[in-house]
């Protein structure tokens, strides 16, 4: 069972003692209008729920999985001194606070970033063991000059690229930016995520990415209509079917 004021506090970043002074006012009730009491208990099961404060909806739920369009010049990180961070962009939904990305995109890339207050999610999404998929489009400064990826980095990482394949410039997805000086576009699936991995498979096959935008991570797909610096709400199933190790068609693009 949730209290009710801890529960209130977590949805909507208040303190518990402001959560207090709202039932001591009035201001919180339920959608009848009864008022309501900081030790209320709420039955998990009863969540996501409504209840009202001062007249006006607020929705309350225990866990909340998003998707969200990381625009290029952003920080996938929840402060920093510099960039303005991804963390801002979904700062304004409830339990924000117990948000975390699920991986990592670099400053200067765009596309897909998932975000869940599940922390074993964030675990089974994103550590290679688990293997799932995640999908990129870039724009490149020259053609390959190897057509097969390269078996170890420079660092000695080991890639694992499912597969990889050149795209026509009008098949890529709205989220990948294309600099005049793009050459051409290629698509790539890999299981891994090791830092900087896509911008040094590309290097090592003799090119160079100018743009770069992740649009798929396992089945999950950043819709074409979703704004960069936008989010939406998915469902915990959604997470759950994403980090299910089963869970790679081999008829996915790229
Ligand atoms: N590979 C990269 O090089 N950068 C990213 O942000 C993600 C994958």
């Amino acid at each position: 069972m949730h209290r009710l004021d801890r529960l209130v506090a977590r949805n909507t970043g208040a303190s518990r003692k402001t959560v207090t002074r709202w039932c001591k006012g009035g201001a919180l009730t339920d959608r009848e209008g009864a008022p309501l009491r900081p030790a209320d208990k709420v039955n998990p099961e009863d969540l996501p729920m409504e209840v009202l404060l001062d007249g006006e909806p607020l929705p309350l739920r225990d866990e909340l999985h998003l998707l969200s369009h990381k625009p290029v010049g952003v920080i996938t990180a929840m402060k920093d001194g510099l960039h303005p961070t991804a963390f801002s962009l979904v700062a304004h939904h409830p339990l924000s606070a117990e948000l975390r990305a699920v991986g990592r995109l670099d400053l200067d890339c765009s596309g897909l970033l998932l975000w869940t207050t599940h922390g074993p999610l964030v675990h089974k999404l994103t550590h290679p063991k688990y293997k799932i998929q995640r999908t990129y489009e870039v724009a490149l400064a020259r053609p390959p000059t190897r057509a097969e990826p390269p078996a170890t980095l420079e660092d000695g990482t080991v890639p694992h690229v499912v597969r990889w394949s050149p795209m026509d410039a009008g098949d890529c997805h709205p989220a990948l930016a294309r600099p005049d000086e793009a050459a051409c576009y290629a698509r790539i699936c890999l299981d891994g995520g090791a830092y900087h991995e896509v911008k040094r498979i590309f290097a090592a096959m003799g090119s160079h990415v100018l743009a770069l935008a992740r649009t798929r991570h396992a089945h999950i797909e950043l819709p074409h209509d979703l704004a960069a610096g936008e989010s939406i709400c998915l469902p915990r199933h959604e997470l759950e079917r994403a980090s299910a190790p089963s869970d790679a068609p081999s008829s996915d693009p790229a």
